[in-house]
């Protein structure tokens, strides 16, 4: 067993990838040039990447696609998507092109509001409690003058203040609750030296307060910071079409697909096993956009599942429907995003992304994202009910199982053009590659 070292962060990079590879691969001279070759050959770009984290020893790469098409509010997208599972951009640009000519995405941002907490002990009277709030609220706000000034300027700011009790839950524990706006950026830092100035504030007003006694002037707090679940910043995402458009799909009628469409999200709604795959599938589009445009992939995973939770089951994020002979299928999601500030500045090719997004506003973003995540499902479900999963999982998988068994270019090309005929397994790629390998042909 290795012994703790002291002081890691201090080494340099060459350091610590020495120390690494004589800790863990006994020194292997691999360990050292698989992680150099990964380093950028322009060192100005290599250092931006090396001071995003500590310790960074190489980049690890996830391959960054396009899903084409997207027709979303009548104007066409590209969505930049960075992921590695084989299927999902083949599986969004699919999606785009099937309601590329059924009208397209609709999409309405339905709130913009994001939350923060001051949570403190408060052990005394909570009506004199109230009385203080009510005090000390303009305090509260004009403390943070200097914090919020610029997001004023830029069309946010602090939109509402409340004290919380929360003595049902938690004995003694008390809230100050915080909305806010914050234009394009996610807000994350401007939230949080918010609270923590509103934390200040809590803890100076009540050493001072006449009306409390010297127990209740001695608040307690605990912590200040946001909370990525956001219900009040959420957008709708929508796609329909009469019924009699969905025909011929896997030779069935229009009428049977759309019933087994609602069916499959019944079921995602009733049952959280299933629910849970099925969210997965939607956050497999949604978080390839949320990490190409530079944005908090964990804040989004955290909110979005505590947000399939909110009514006390775990359900379906998306919602289907029959009526009138119109098909209609759609989202809703709390997603917290922005376009400013973070790495949206910072990493070249999240620019890239958000330029080929043509500049989207945070509210835009979060439209496109709605519309991958709604894209995503609408493409796993139509196989799910119509050739099954693995036909085309299966099609996008192969070149992984190909290049892992070492095929040559020429014998994945043959082996592609085999497999377009059926649907591949593992073993069933493994048998052909052999046979092909042996014979030289299939
Ligand atoms: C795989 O990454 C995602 C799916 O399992 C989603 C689903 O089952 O709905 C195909």
């Amino acid at each position: 067993m290795s012994t703790p070292i002291q002081g890691f962060s201090k080494l340099s990079k060459a350091e610590k990838i020495d120390w690494v590879s004589q800790t863990f691969t006994q020194g292997d001279p691999e360990t050292k040039s698989l992680l150099t070759q990964y380093w950028h050959e322009d060192k100005d770009l290599q250092k931006l990447h090396d001071e995003f984290i500590e310790n960074t020893l190489s980049n690890f790469y996830v391959p960054l696609g396009i899903a084409p098409n997207f027709l979303i509010n009548d104007h066409l997208y590209a969505i930049p998507m960075a992921i590695e599972e084989s299927s999902v951009v083949a599986a969004a640009s699919k999606a785009a092109k099937f309601w590329g000519t059924r009208g397209g995405f609709k999409t309405e941002v339905l709130g913009t509001e994001k939350i923060g907490q001051v949570h403190f002990f408060f052990q005394g009277d909570p009506k004199k409690l109230n009385t203080f709030f009510a005090h000390i609220k303009p305090i509260l706000l004009a403390d943070c003058a200097s914090l919020t000034a610029n997001m004023e300027k830029r069309g946010g700011g602090i939109s509402n203040l409340s004290l919380r009790d929360k003595t049902s839950d938690l004995a003694h524990y008390f809230q100050i609750h915080a909305v806010f706006q914050t234009a394009d950026a996610m807000g994350a830092n401007f939230i949080n030296s918010c609270l923590e100035q509103f934390a200040a504030t809590l803890k100076r007003e009540s050493q001072q307060y006449d009306g409390f006694s010297k127990e209740e002037q001695s608040v307690e707090v605990v912590m200040s910071i946001l909370s990525n679940y956001v219900p009040n910043c959420t957008v709708k995402a929508t796609v329909s079409c009469p019924v009699a458009d969905l025909e011929g799909i896997d030779g069935a009628s229009g009428a049977i697909f759309a019933e087994k469409m609602v069916q499959a999200v019944a079921i995602a709604k009733a049952e959280p096993h299933r629910a849970v795959t099925h969210n997965k599938g939607i956050m497999n589009g949604v978080d390839a956009v949320v990490l190409a445009t530079g944005n908090d992939f964990r804040a989004i995973e955290a909110g979005v599942h505590a947000y399939a939770a909110k009514n006390g089951s775990y359900s379906s994020l998306t919602h289907a429907s029959i009526e009138n002979g119109v098909f209609s299928f759609w989202i809703e999601l709390p997603l917290a995003l922005g376009t400013v500030g973070g790495l949206t500045n910072l990493h070249p090719l999240v620019k890239w992304s958000l330029a080929v997004l043509q500049k989207p506003s945070a509210e835009r973003l979060m439209e496109i994202v709605a519309v991958a995540g709604l894209a995503q499902n609408f493409a796993a479900l139509h196989s799910l009910v119509t050739s099954g999963i693995q036909k085309g999982h299966m099609k996008m998988h192969l070149l992984n199982i190909l290049n892992q068994l070492g095929a040559t270019a020429q014998e994945k090309e043959q082996l592609v053009a085999y497999f377009k005929e059926q649907t591949a397994t593992h073993s069933l790629v493994v048998s052909s590659f052999e046979a092909l390998r042996k014979n030289g042909h299939l």
